[in-house]
């Protein structure tokens, strides 16, 4: 419909703001191009609620929400409980199956290709979007199996993570070395190691980065709420402490997506909107840095 059709109908252009307002921004994944929303979603600890049906329930909740402000990317691995089924019960529920990227991860020393399959069936997912080895553990087995699914299309994309600064340095050689589409590793207001190497590193080998931590599973939250935000936060679509620090990090250009965990619906809703404009630029992003470090 023509933009001048749209105006003679203020209730459907007014749809249409919403749409475009609604809309994340994205990046492109270096390795196809295609366009993903900057903020994801996490599922460590949150989503481990067992077979309790409220509990359950609430997370399909957060899901929807994330879902409905245009969030894709869903990261998790069998290393946290019960999260991958309650994703897949969710997804199911909600009939979107087809709207997420499922990210998660082989972490075993043994049969990798039997793990990645309990994970498929509890996803409920035909295949996964990306798989990672969680945190490099047996990397040298898991890295070649991931790439041989990639080749015969059982995965789309192949991936490593770390977390917390771990070893970078052998993250570091991995990244030289082998052919990688994403790398996971641990960036935040007070966790910078990774400016240093490992995102120059990905931006000049095209490799996507996802930002675990971003919160430091809340910890830098519960240190920065004991201070006002300052008032020129404002200027770049601040409101909170959470959107403060989750700009920064998907303001880094290497950065593609940053992953935060909540449980809570109203907190999914406050970080998808920091997918949205303006980012800090490398300057303001430098001032953020430095009024933190302050504190
Ligand atoms: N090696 C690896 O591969 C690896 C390691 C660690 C993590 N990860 C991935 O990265 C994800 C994120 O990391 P994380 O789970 O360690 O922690 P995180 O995302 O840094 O922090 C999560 C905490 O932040 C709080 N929070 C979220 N949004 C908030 C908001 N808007 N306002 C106030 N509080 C907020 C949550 O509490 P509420 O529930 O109250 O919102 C939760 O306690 C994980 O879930 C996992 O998928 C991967």
């Amino acid at each position: 419909m023509k933009r001048r059709t749209l105006l003679q109908w203020p209730a459907l252009a007014a749809a249409g703001q919403a749409i475009a307002q609604s809309a994340p921004l994205t990046r492109p994944i270096p390795a196809t191009g295609k366009p993903i929303p900057r903020v994801g979603l996490g599922t460590w600890i949150t989503f481990n609620v067992g077979q309790d049906p409220p509990a359950r329930a609430h997370c399909a909740q957060v899901i929807q929400a994330f879902l409905d402000e245009g969030g894709r990317l869903i990261d998790s691995s069998p290393m946290y409980g019960s999260s991958q089924g309650v994703v897949g019960d969710a997804l199911r529920s909600l009939a979107a199956r087809h709207r997420v990227f499922a990210a998660d991860k082989v972490w075993t020393s043994g049969d990798g290709a039997a793990q990645v399959e309990t994970s498929r069936s509890l996803w409920q997912v035909p295949r996964f979007d990306l798989l990672q080895v969680h945190n490099l553990l047996a990397w040298e087995k898991q890295l070649p199996l991931l790439q041989r699914m990639k080749e015969r299309g059982s995965v789309r994309y192949v991936g490593i993570t770390t977390s917390e600064g771990r070893r970078h340095r052998e993250f570091e050689r991995i990244m030289r070395e082998h052919k990688l589409d994403f790398v996971q590793l641990t960036y935040n207001l007070f966790d910078r190691e990774a400016e240093e190497r490992l995102l120059p590193l990905a931006a000049e080998r095209g490799i996507a980065v996802l930002v675990n931590r971003p919160f430091q599973e809340g910890d830098l939250l519960r240190r920065l709420q004991r201070h006002p935000l300052p008032a020129w936060a404002a200027e770049i679509g601040c409101g909170s402490w959470a959107q403060f620090a989750l700009k920064f990090v998907i303001g880094h250009p290497a950065v593609t997506c940053a992953i935060p965990a909540t449980r809570r619906v109203e907190h999914v809703r406050e970080n998808m909107a920091t997918a949205r404009a303006p980012l800090p630029d490398d300057a303001m992003r430098q001032r953020m840095a430095a009024h933190v470090a302050r504190l």
